[in-house]
């Protein structure tokens, strides 16, 4: 037996060097370790032998299977590897220097082309533009803005968890605290980004959509200030005077808090199916930051007063460009996507 084994390894070692393809070393494979393989086999023999040699042989029959089933392994990664650099070398040359098939030419998204429009207007007026993570906790998203757990606001955003706890940002609002805490008083910046809210979809909701958050701080800071920043921005993006009205709002994190309308575009404020009627459309809820929000984040409100706005860009977009349903925002489809530019 023992030279059973001794020539069994050598024809193993022979013949899986020489495999050179996943076909032969697969068939070498069952013929050596499969069910009715050799080495399968002469463990069955094992039976015949009597004693202390049993234990013997057994041993070197084991040492022998393990040994094969190392070897094979090595080879078939051995292969695969040389199968896949083979196909690499047998591919045609793609030269990325070479000009491209492609006769139509890329385009902006809709939100990105108003972002960057509205982007352009704030820092022109001294603004910076900052941008942080989608994904943040519990404090950054509520409690720092005045949204204590089990606090009824809560209820209007609805999120998506993640296992660590953690959360994707239901608004923009989410990076006040650390911007006050980057920067300090006094400070202009605006914050777009794009939120989730738990919220089932039609043409006006969508899970997913875009905000851009401003916020001002500085000494002698008012309502007159936020009113004067929004017309001016609003003109320039719609390219015409734009009136502005304040409503009251609710917003744990402002006080006194808005909803800013402007005049319906379309029907110039005569009213019409766009804007139901009242010549009105809700764009950008805002108000005057709450003094917890401004102390969580570091500020002498003895000092300093500020306002925060969170611009609905989604909405913003869908306006400028006249989009009707907010679902084709997010649909990937080209056909949709690519027929809007910066004028
Ligand atoms: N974060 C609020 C929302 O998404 C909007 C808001 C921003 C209100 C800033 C006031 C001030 O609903």
């Amino acid at each position: 037996m023992e030279n059973k084994i001794a020539l069994l390894k050598a024809k193993i070692e022979e013949s899986v060097a020489k495999a050179g393809d996943s076909e032969t070393i697969e068939g070498l494979r069952v013929a050596f370790l499969g069910k009715k393989g050799e080495i399968t086999e002469l463990l069955r023999d094992l039976k015949s032998v009597s004693g202390e040699q049993k234990k013997e042989m057994g041993m070197k029959i084991n040492l022998l299977k393990q040994n094969a089933e190392e070897k094979i392994k090595a080879r078939i990664e051995e292969i695969k590897n040389a199968e896949l650099q083979k196909k690499i070398d047998e591919a045609p040359a793609y030269d990325v220097t070479l000009p491209c098939d492609f006769k139509g030419e890329g385009s902006y998204h809709p939100i990105t082309l108003v972002e960057r429009e509205v982007e352009d207007i704030f820092r022109s007026m001294g603004f910076t533009v900052e941008d942080y993570p989608e994904v943040t906790d519990d404090y950054n998203c509520f409690e720092a803005l005045n949204i204590p757990k089990h606090h009824p606001a809560r209820d209007m955003q609805d999120t998506y968890y993640l296992d660590n706890g953690q959360l994707l940002k239901t608004h923009t609002s989410a990076a006040q605290n650390s911007i006050m805490r980057k920067y300090g008083a006094p400070l202009r910046a605006i914050f777009p980004s794009r939120c989730f809210r738990n919220e089932a979809t039609d043409a006006c909701h969508e899970n997913t959509f875009f905000q851009m958050e401003g916020m001002m701080i500085d000494t002698d800071i008012s309502i007159s200030n936020l009113i004067y920043f929004m017309k001016t921005m609003l003109s320039e993006v719609f390219k015409q005077d734009v009136s502005v009205r304040l409503r009251p709002g609710f917003f744990p994190f402002v006080e006194p808090g808005f909803e800013l309308d402007i005049s319906c575009l379309i029907c110039g404020g005569k009213g019409c199916p766009s804007c139901k009627n009242s010549g009105w459309l809700e764009l950008c809820p805002c108000g005057m930051i709450h003094p917890n929000v401004l102390k969580a984040g570091g500020i002498d409100t003895d000092k300093y007063t500020g306002f925060a706005f969170g611009l609905g860009l989604t909405r913003l977009a869908m306006m400028r460009y006249g989009i009707k349903d907010i679902r084709d925002l997010n649909s990937g489809n080209l056909k949709v996507l690519s027929q809007f530019v910066n004028e």
